[in-house]
């Protein structure tokens, strides 16, 4: 499965095989997730992220922190062009099974794993030249206060790419709580500090393909660096 397809997949999965996904206050908690990430079967394609090879591929590498990272795509990808990287999550079974991909591509002595909740993030003393996360979509509008934290994570003149599902009828089929979670890219803005400069801030379409039907979705992308 491409990897435009990947979050589309999380809610297909669930079905396909007679488990509920968590779609109510519990799946913003690490035991939805780790339930998610138990059992054998891949979660997600492992391909990487089309706005994240959109945008860092014109990059040098340096040091990158994937907050959110499941199980590794993005992670192993920016691994394989010369990063080293750091895949954060808050889930110890995402985390597991992201160090096991890393393992078998080839990467493991590029990366390494940090248990944290994004939405108490905090540096203690780290800095990335690239700070990126996808589809973390934490509830009650929290991703404006989790780029906040996540900004004072990125090095003097490093980036910092923030992409989500924006709210469309796409998602008509989850619930209220999951679709109030997605934001525009604008809905950031007011997490960015001062130091930073905006580069990229819209909603970009991606053609996806769910239950055999194809559609349209569409990223909010923030892209923003700061300021040396
Ligand atoms: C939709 S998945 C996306 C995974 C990956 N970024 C990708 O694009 O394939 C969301 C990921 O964020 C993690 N997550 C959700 N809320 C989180 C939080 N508050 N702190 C850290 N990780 C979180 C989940 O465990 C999951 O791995």
């Amino acid at each position: 499965m491409a990897g435009h397809d990947r979050h589309e997949h999380e809610h297909e999965r669930g079905n396909e095989h007679g488990h509920s996904d968590a779609d109510g206050p519990e799946m913003f908690e690490p035991p939805a997730w780790d339930e998610a990430y138990s059992g054998d079967e891949a979660r997600w394609s492992g391909n990487p992220n089309a706005q994240l090879v959109a945008e860092a591929s014109a990059l040098t590498p340096g040091t990158a922190l994937d907050v959110g990272c499941g199980e590794g795509g993005d992670v192993i990808w920016l691994a394989q062009r010369g990063w080293r990287v750091t895949g954060a999550d808050f889930s110890a079974n995402g985390l597991a099974r992201a160090a096991e991909h890393a393992e078998a591509a080839g990467v493991a002595d590029r990366t390494d794993w940090w248990q944290v909740d994004a939405r108490t993030f905090a540096p203690d003393g780290r800095s990335f030249d690239l700070v990126t996360t996808h589809f973390l979509h934490p509830p009650d509008h929290g991703m404006v206060h989790v780029v906040r934290r996540l900004a004072g994570a990125v090095a003097p003149g490093g980036h910092l790419l923030v992409v989500g599902h924006a709210p469309s009828a796409a998602f008509a089929h989850l619930s209220a709580s999951h679709r109030d979670a997605m934001f525009l890219a604008a809905d950031l803005l007011p997490g960015l500090p001062d130091d930073f400069e905006v580069l990229v801030v819209e909603q970009r379409p991606r053609t996806t393909v769910r239950d055999g039907e194809t559609m349209e979705v569409h990223d909010s992308t923030l892209l923003a660096r700061r300021l040396p």
